[in-house]
């Protein structure tokens, strides 16, 4: 096995064993193929069998940014999958079924057209996609340009419907994070884990999942801190691949609206905003601090989050990552919950996010002490959904592609 200089406090061997492990998973995660209902190729790394067989638009981000590591044909091929699994209006899907449909069981819990035979969801996961882009595809291809455009215009169309410069979601798991604690204040009996969640579905489903529409209602909709963390890091991609300025207004828009209506003064926090009526949703995720990997967050609100926050040992300071929840809250869980998620346990993509920050701020001890603690326990574990911030113990899915992204961070 080669030896590979290691950037984080990692020997070489570790680095090197490591990536190796990584490219057997994204290889053995790996699908390609013709779809059966149109005759549309398709090629993707699924998420984790048998758990997660289709392609999640965030995770396949990340697939593609850590394939680029291995195998640019495959990185660019993913997110071409991802660019044909749109419409022509410019929506991308948060979930696309290629090689096959939802099984029954599952299917009343997508959010489809149709409860059965869709090809596609018709809600959103957090943009990353000119983020991908700008890692893993041609630079200069300007249809594919084209299409994230249409895709981000069509964000700002249909889902900023006060235009505020900030998007909304209609459901708990368009923001990625399914069922965080800070959902369950808002959609209560609806949340991502509780039956009647298929309610909710099947009321956006009427409302043909609008978020124009469901503002015009009155109805529930969530500027969600996350999404629009996504949302201005891809503008920004976009402003660099292009050359345009336009592109950098729109990003610097929803900065400024994110520091104008979602940082809490009181704690340095940037909370969700619910409903049209705005109201904060106070409650210490990861998400409230990730606009530190934006550029336009002014240094002093990005330093207060980390020497309050995320430094905090009685927060998000734990053994091994970032926890999801700030470990003070009464709803932080670290261990495995069969059926919630993102209530405690550490995850790869959120040390992606946020650990670029901490180093560009001068926080390098930290940054690899995070790094390396979530990559000793990928070795030890395997890569895995998630993991126990207390110990590094895995959790929940095994082979899980986007926990690979440490070959990035690395
Ligand atoms: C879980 C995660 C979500 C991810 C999906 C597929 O539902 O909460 O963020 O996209 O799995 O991996």
């Amino acid at each position: 096995m080669s030896t590979v200089a290691p950037r984080a406090g990692l020997t070489g061997t570790e680095v090197a064993a490591l990536r190796s492990s990584a490219h057997g998973v994204l290889g053995a995660n790996w699908r390609e193929g013709v779809r059966h209902a149109d005759g549309l190729p398709y090629a993707y790394t699924c998420p984790s069998t048998p758990r997660y067989r289709h392609q999640w638009h965030w995770d396949s981000c990340f697939h593609a940014i850590a394939w680029s590591h291995f195998d640019p044909a495959r990185a660019e091929a993913e997110l071409r999958t991802l660019l044909a699994s749109g419409r022509p209006d410019g929506f991308l899907p948060h979930t696309v079924f290629w090689g096959a449909w939802a099984g029954w069981r599952r299917a009343p819990f997508y959010a489809t057209a149709r409860v059965l035979g869709s090809t596609h969801t018709e809600t959103i996961d957090p943009p990353l996609l000119a983020v991908a882009w700008e890692r893993a595809g041609p630079p200069g291809d300007a249809a594919a340009l084209g299409q994230i455009a249409a895709h981000l215009d069509w964000l700002a169309r249909e889902r900023d419907p006060d235009g505020d410069g900030l998007l909304s979601v209609v459901l708990p798991d368009e923001s990625g994070l399914d069922d965080s604690p800070k959902f369950d204040v808002v959609f209560g009996r609806y949340a991502h884990y509780k039956p009647s969640i298929v309610l909710l579905i099947e009321h956006c489903r009427r409302l043909g999942y609008s978020a124009r529409r469901i503002a015009a209602c009155g109805e529930l909709h969530l500027e969600e801190v996350l999404v629009n963390v996504a949302y201005a890091l891809s503008l920004h991609a976009m402003a660099r691949m292009t050359g345009k300025d336009d592109w950098a207004v729109r990003a610097a828009a929803t900065e400024c609206a994110l520091l104008e209506r979602s940082l809490d003064p009181g704690t340095g926090l940037f909370l969700d905003l619910a409903g049209n009526a705005e109201v904060p949703v106070r409650l210490s995720t990861w998400s409230a601090l990730a606009p530190l990997a934006l550029p336009g967050i002014p240094e002093d609100v990005k330093r207060r989050l980390v020497e309050e926050h995320l430094l905090d040992p009685r927060r998000y300071r734990a053994c091994v990552g970032i926890p999801s929840v700030s470990m003070e809250e009464p709803s932080f869980t670290p261990h495995f919950d069969r059926w919630r998620c993102w209530r405690g346990p550490s995850w790869v993509n959120t040390a992606w996010l946020l650990v670029p920050a901490l180093r560009e701020l001068g926080y390098e001890a930290d940054a690899e002490r995070i790094v390396t603690s979530l990559a000793r326990a990928a070795l030890r574990e395997g890569f895995r959904e998630y993991y126990d911030p207390r110990d590094g113990a895995g959790q929940a899915a095994r082979g899980f592609a986007w926990s690979t992204l440490l070959v990035d961070l690395v």
